[in-house]
């Protein structure tokens, strides 16, 4: 794929995937100066996983998240479109498939967390895959999503917006295997929802109790939601941020909010 065609084809995603497959892990480490494996264990945190329960990471590339969930010791398996991306995980030892998340092969309500960590950004149609999520779901399980977003602060957007149209393509040209991706990788992001707009298409989905919180001053946002119980009335409150304090999730469910709290759009 040429500069970011914004309007996704599946296919040329998939095969601009296969292409950036070879250096992928190594690219992200680098162009993220090591930040790629913070956000991956604040997501494993925010899941909250137990030993012995089901996982489903969606969009897993080479499964570096998928390894990332195992960590918690809960059964995580690993679906992607890319080939390429699958078979470069394959020394990993995980369970990876290749499948695509607007037609998931599983079962309704077959895990208790779904996750999707900067794949959701990548699907053509979004809010169907987080439909999708919500089908594989059980009721009451749990959703993160993590997704480059949009930086808070105006002094530090205006800086990492230089590093994603300069800085970030020229490194990108001399270290990945598929420069090219990395320009649709700096297009995409600046098209991409905001954290407000982005839990509002969560909750179009069908999801409940639409949380995010920002990470690295709001590069990064951590959205997370509930699988509504079975036969449960509209979804009550709207999304709303919620402060950064603990790198540990409770187990337990966070505490309604009475008045929902929201940054502004940026
Ligand atoms: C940036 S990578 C993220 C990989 C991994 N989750 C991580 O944390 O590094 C995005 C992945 O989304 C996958 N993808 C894009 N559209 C997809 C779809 N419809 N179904 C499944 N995977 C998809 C791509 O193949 C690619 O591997």
């Amino acid at each position: 794929m040429s500069r970011a065609s914004l309007a996704k084809h599946p296919d040329e995603v998939t095969r601009m995937f296969d292409e950036a497959a070879g250096r992928y892990d190594r690219t992200n480490t680098l162009l993220s100066c090591g930040q790629d494996r913070l956000w991956r264990a604040r997501t494993r945190a925010a899941l909250a996983l137990q030993p012995g329960e089901r996982c489903l990471d969606v969009a897993c590339g080479t499964g570096v998240s998928t390894a990332e969930l195992a960590r918690s010791g809960a059964t995580v398996t690993g679906i992607d479109r890319s080939p390429g991306m699958v078979a470069r995980g394959a020394a990993r030892s995980l369970d990876l498939r290749v499948g695509d998340a607007l037609r998931l092969p599983f079962g309704t309500a077959a895990f208790d967390a779904v996750t999707i960590m900067f794949g959701l950004r990548n699907v053509v149609d979004p809010g169907a895959a987080l439909r999708e999520m919500a089908r594989v779901t059980r009721p009451g399980g749990r959703l993160v999503v993590c997704e480059f977003s949009h930086p808070t602060w105006a002094p530090f957007r205006t800086l990492y917006l230089r590093y994603l149209m300069g800085g970030l393509p020229r490194i990108a040209d001399r270290i990945s295997s598929n420069p090219d991706a990395y320009t649709y990788l700096s297009d995409t992001i600046r098209a991409w929802h905001d954290q407000p707009s982005l839990a509002s298409l969560i909750q179009q989905a069908g999801w409940t109790r639409v949380s995010w919180r920002n990470l690295t001053g709001g590069i990064v946002a951590l959205h997370r939601a509930v699988a509504p119980a079975q036969g449960s009335g509209p979804p009550g409150e709207g999304p709303r941020q919620e402060p950064y304090t603990a790198p540990q999730e409770p187990r337990t469910a966070p505490r309604p909010h009475t008045a929902p709290r929201r940054e502004p759009a940026v």
